[in-house]
């Protein structure tokens, strides 16, 4: 069984990724948290309630960094709502949070299961960066490294960079330069991972769970026939359940940290100058396919909790 790692921003599609992860045969050793769509207070409580509503049992949720690096905070609350979770609301988490912080926990987790754990990561990359810098050998350890992040076309919270990667610059280029392969799930493919009318009225009869997704998603964006929110993080976790959902390229990316109008740039260069890709871009994503792998687990995950 695959073990993953996830450091997150809840966030109206982190929920929706920690609920696949919920629904899937993954296991989740822990959940560490970072400021980022909302305050760390906020992005970590939503963590707590998250973990219990979902059953998630005791699987540690250790706070991280408030802010960026260096950097001035950006959030996305006009987008996620002041709660970060949209409309949905959830029972406050009656569990704390664990002891310490989330860059020891993510080194010291690694370092006991080198090759076994596959890291995640849906926010802003500031908890990562400060792991690769306190134990470099941590991009051995990792089994894998899959990011929701970065675009090779056109960004989201300006027309540049997307949030993760715009939220914390510094942080992205320490992440892409540190050893490991990346796996980015950028916005060409994460945009095409929509909610629509028929998929939330597959959302709908899932009982307990559908009171996360469907106000989740319903505040996310408008929802159509043929259009709606596009669920990002969620295709970071498919990933890892099955690559196979999307079509990858092997790039140099290098992200930009001193352009006025630029920082947080995914520079994606497919030509793979030097010969050595730090990254593998995904390109193209089989959106029945995701549907089909998303609601199966959600499915899945509803049997369970009623
Ligand atoms: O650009 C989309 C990303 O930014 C997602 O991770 C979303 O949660 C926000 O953090
Ligand atoms: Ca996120």
């Amino acid at each position: 069984m695959t073990k993953v790692l996830i450091d997150c921003d809840p966030g109206i599609d982190d929920a929706l990724a920690l609920a696949l992860l919920a629904g899937s045969s993954l296991e989740l050793v822990g959940i560490t948290t970072v400021g980022g769509n909302v305050d760390l207070a906020l992005t970590t409580a939503n963590a707590l309630s998250l973990r219990e509503f979902l059953d998630l049992g005791d699987v540690p949720v250790t706070p991280g960094s408030a802010g960026a690096l260096v950097r001035q905070t950006v959030r996305a609350a006009h987008v996620h709502g002041v709660s970060g979770l949209g409309e949905a609301v959830l029972p406050p988490a009656v569990r704390p949070v664990a002891d310490g912080h989330a860059v020891d926990f993510i080194v010291n987790t690694l370092r006991a299961a080198p090759g076994e754990i596959t890291l995640v990561a849906t926010g802003p990359l500031t908890n990562i960066a400060l792991a690769v810098r306190r134990e470099p050998r941590i991009v051995e350890w990792a089994r894998d490294f899959v990011i929701m992040g970065g675009s090779y076309t056109r960004g989201n919270h300006n027309p540049a960079a997307e949030f993760n990667m715009l939220a914390d610059p510094e942080a992205a280029a320490i992440a892409f330069d540190a050893g490991w392969t990346v796996k980015m799930l950028g916005l060409d493919v994460t945009l095409k991972a929509v909610v629509t009318r028929a998929v939330l009225d597959r959302m709908r009869p899932l009982g307990r769970l559908a009171d996360l997704l469907v106000p989740a998603a319903g505040f996310y964006g408008a929802i159509t026939e043929d259009s709606g929110p596009a669920i990002h993080d969620a295709c970071a976790v498919a990933y890892v359940m099955d690559p196979t959902l999307f079509g990858c390229a092997p790039a140099v990316v290098n992200v930009e940290t001193t352009g006025t109008y630029t920082s947080g740039m995914t520079v994606t260069d497919f030509k793979v100058p030097g010969g050595r890709p730090n990254a593998l871009v995904a390109t193209s994503v089989d959106v029945e396919c995701f549907w089909e792998l998303v609601l199966g687990a959600y499915e899945k995950l509803a049997e369970r909790l009623g």
